[in-house]
């Protein structure tokens, strides 16, 4: 466990990088991420390749006992390869180029972005494998899709279909094409999006979604082979971008040996308390990517801006707090972006621990007491990881179907998501949130909100879990398609009817209309979706209390195998999911808080059977807590009582006594 900074020597004078080692090595910081857009002065012109800087940055730091992870550069294809090349860059839907504006100006499937990415990435190889102070790699910089509507990535689009449909007839029967003369009886008619009207044949949208992944997975396993081959001894990364994403995280990642994430909580304070629960999301879902700790490779360290407006600055407590939460969701290594901020560049004012000014104040302070804190913690955390009780089912396909096609207004896969994320945080229970094709035995309950796309090998899948003994909860939404984004015809919820025990008569997508509806005495409202449910064989639990279908069943419960399956017709306001979960964490033994106040969360992370347990106030308030006991504060060294106040953005970390069984 460590601290580090992402740091660009190429923006300063050489004369500043001793006194910047050296105030690193004083503060605590250990690690360098370097060079990630840095192709320009890497490879000045074509063919002519200068390291040397780089190598005397290293050198300078390595001397300070700071270790360095290159970014490969490809993100920035620099001005003489565009000039020379121009099918580097990728092609809107009027198939203009789309020019060199900051970054990120390149297209996945063109043969030159190609060759020249593998030529520097392995001349980079080549030159580090043996640095002592280098010890892994990051891919490119927060890749995402790119749209490209170039000749390359149409024949490619064409070849990538072949590959998954083998005939035309087959393309034509799994996207429907026959619907509005879309049939096609030549390869050669089948093109990228290229613009024209928005609703186009869902199936061939999504199927192109999956081709950009799959381009850009290429793109990078290219790299991958390269690095691996040349240096066997170093780790390689990826730092992603926050969620929702269109890019496929999963197929992005699995050849990686750790994730990493780019994490800008936010510091607005009307956004700050809700952040801290998407934040919670993400660290959750990238802990989940490949089911292990991961990195945080970029993180807040000053007022973020040029983007937008600039958002305010951390309060007093806010970078050591989020960086905590980032290690007690599951983060192992924590860079801060970045070192000092820019002086020059599209990017000034998104500000670094250090001002331009070059004067350490008041945030460099507190990123030094973090910096602190974690050396002292790190032996006792070293090798712990987070396991959560609850799964909590997410997909890419499932978010590129509903943007896609829009379901009804406020309808939103994400956020639907994000609410029954927050209410498990609110009462202490940490999740796990998984692709759903992941393998989710042992899991008491399985969330999985609107499966859109279903296959019966899911259906199945989740059919097993719950025959072992499994909650399942399914929402509106579930069962509607197959994977070629066409409707079942089948009443919903399609392949899970039977596990459900229940189908939908007839649905009313009410979108922002607020309706209510009735769950053990209470009244809850909802909005966007009711199903009006016909029970077969489960047991209606809820009930409509509006509209024509007022006293209609809601929600049910069907018992299945050993454990059961409860759908939810409708989308409830958060106290709902909030009363659910706890229900159900009484009924499956789940340990939870109910009176955790607004903003305060918990995590815990486990080695054998030794727990440390976090305490976080990410809030600007004062917030009181009331524990089980007394316990000693491994943070603060300090017994804190059972009343326990803290004050705005505090963090606790204590050791939880044995787990008896
Ligand atoms: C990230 C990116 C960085 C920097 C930062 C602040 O998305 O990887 O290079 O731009 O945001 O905007
Ligand atoms: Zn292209």
């Amino acid at each position: 466990m460590r601290m580090g900074v992402d740091y660009y020597p190429e923006h300063w004078d050489r004369s500043l990088w001793e006194q910047d080692a050296k105030l690193m090595q004083e503060t605590g910081v250990s690690l360098i991420r370097v060079a990630e857009f840095a192709w320009s002065r890497l490879e000045p012109t074509e063919g002519r390749y200068d390291f040397t800087w780089l190598d005397d940055a290293i050198d300078t730091f390595a001397k300070r006992g700071i270790q360095v992870v290159i970014g490969t550069p490809t993100c920035t294809p620099p001005n003489w390869l565009v000039n020379a090349y121009p099918d580097v860059l990728p092609r809107d839907e009027k198939l203009h180029p789309r020019y060199p504006g900051i970054r990120g100006h390149r297209c996945y499937n063109s043969p030159s972005m190609r060759h020249y990415s593998a030529l520097i990435v392995e001349k980079l190889a080549l030159h580090y494998a043996n640095n002592p102070a280098v010890i892994g790699w990051q891919t490119d910089n927060e890749f995402s899709l790119n749209e490209c509507n170039c000749e390359h990535c149409n024949a490619r689009f064409r070849t990538w279909l072949q590959e998954k449909y083998d005939s035309i007839e087959a393309i034509n029967a799994a996207w429907g094409t026959v619907v509005w003369s879309g049939e096609y009886s030549d390869w050669s008619q089948i093109t990228t999006p290229l613009g024209g009207m928005n609703y186009k044949n869902p199936s061939f949208v999504l199927d192109y979604k999956r081709f950009e992944t799959d381009s850009l997975v290429e793109f990078q396993q290219l790299q991958l082979n390269i690095l691996k081959k040349h240096c066997p001894n170093h780790f390689i990364t990826h730092n992603i971008w926050s969620y929702p994403m269109a890019l496929d995280y999963y197929k992005l990642c699995e050849n990686l040996d750790f994730v990493s994430l780019d994490y800008y909580p936010s510091t607005n304070p009307e956004k700050a308390e809700s952040s801290g629960y998407s934040g919670a999301l993400t660290l959750d879902l990238t802990r989940g990517i490949k089911r292990q700790n991961f990195w945080i490779m970029e993180t807040i360290s000053g007022p973020p801006g040029c983007w937008m407006p600039m958002w305010r600055t951390p309060h007093p407590g806010f970078i050591r707090a989020f960086a905590w939460q980032s290690i007690a969701r599951g983060a192992d290594t924590l860079v801060h972006f970045r070192w000092r901020s820019a002086p020059s560049g599209a990017e000034q004012f998104w500000h670094g621990l250090i001002d331009h000014s070059n004067v350490p104040g008041r945030r460099f302070e507190e990123y030094r007491g973090l910096c602190g804190e974690v050396r002292k913690l790190a032996p006792l955390l070293e090798g712990t990881e987070v396991r959560g009780e609850v799964a909590i089912l997410h997909s890419h396909d499932q978010y590129n179907a509903f943007q896609i096609q829009y379901q009804v207004d406020g309808m939103d896969y994400f956020d639907n998501l994000k609410t029954i994320h927050r209410a498990f945080t609110k009462l202490g229970i940490v999740t796990d949130v998984l692709n759903e094709s992941d393998d989710l035995s042992g899991y008491k309950l399985i969330v999985a909100p609107s499966l859109f796309l279903l296959d019966p090998e899911l259906a199945s899948r989740l059919e097993t879990c719950v025959q072992n003994g499994a909650m399942l909860v399914l929402t509106p939404r579930t069962g509607v398609k197959n994977l070629n984004n066409v409707c079942w015809i089948q009443p919903l919820p399609g392949p899970l009817s039977n596990a459900a025990g229940v189908t939908v008569a007839e649905y009313d997508p009410i979108g922002r209309d607020v309706h209510h509806f009735s769950w053990r005495n209470k009244t809850y409202s909802c909005s966007q979706w009711c199903d009006i449910l016909t029970p077969q064989t489960a047991e209606s639990v809820a009930w409509y209390e509006d509209d024509f279908f007022a006293g209609k069943t809601a929600a049910t419960v069907h018992k299945f195998g050993e454990g059961e399956v409860c759908y939810l017709g409708t989308v409830p306001e958060e106290a709902f999911y909030v009363d659910f979960i706890q229900d159900a964490a009484v009924k499956l033994g789940l340990q939870f808080i109910s009176d955790l106040p607004e903003g305060v969360q918990i995590s815990t992370r486990v080695k054998g059977s030794t727990r440390y347990l976090f305490l976080m106030n990410l809030t600007r308030k004062e917030q009181i807590v009331t524990l089980d006991r007394v316990y000693y504060s491994l943070l603060n060294e300090r017994e804190i009582g059972q009343v326990l106040t803290m004050a705005p953005y505090a963090i606790e970390i204590v050791e939880l006594p044995m787990k008896s069984t």
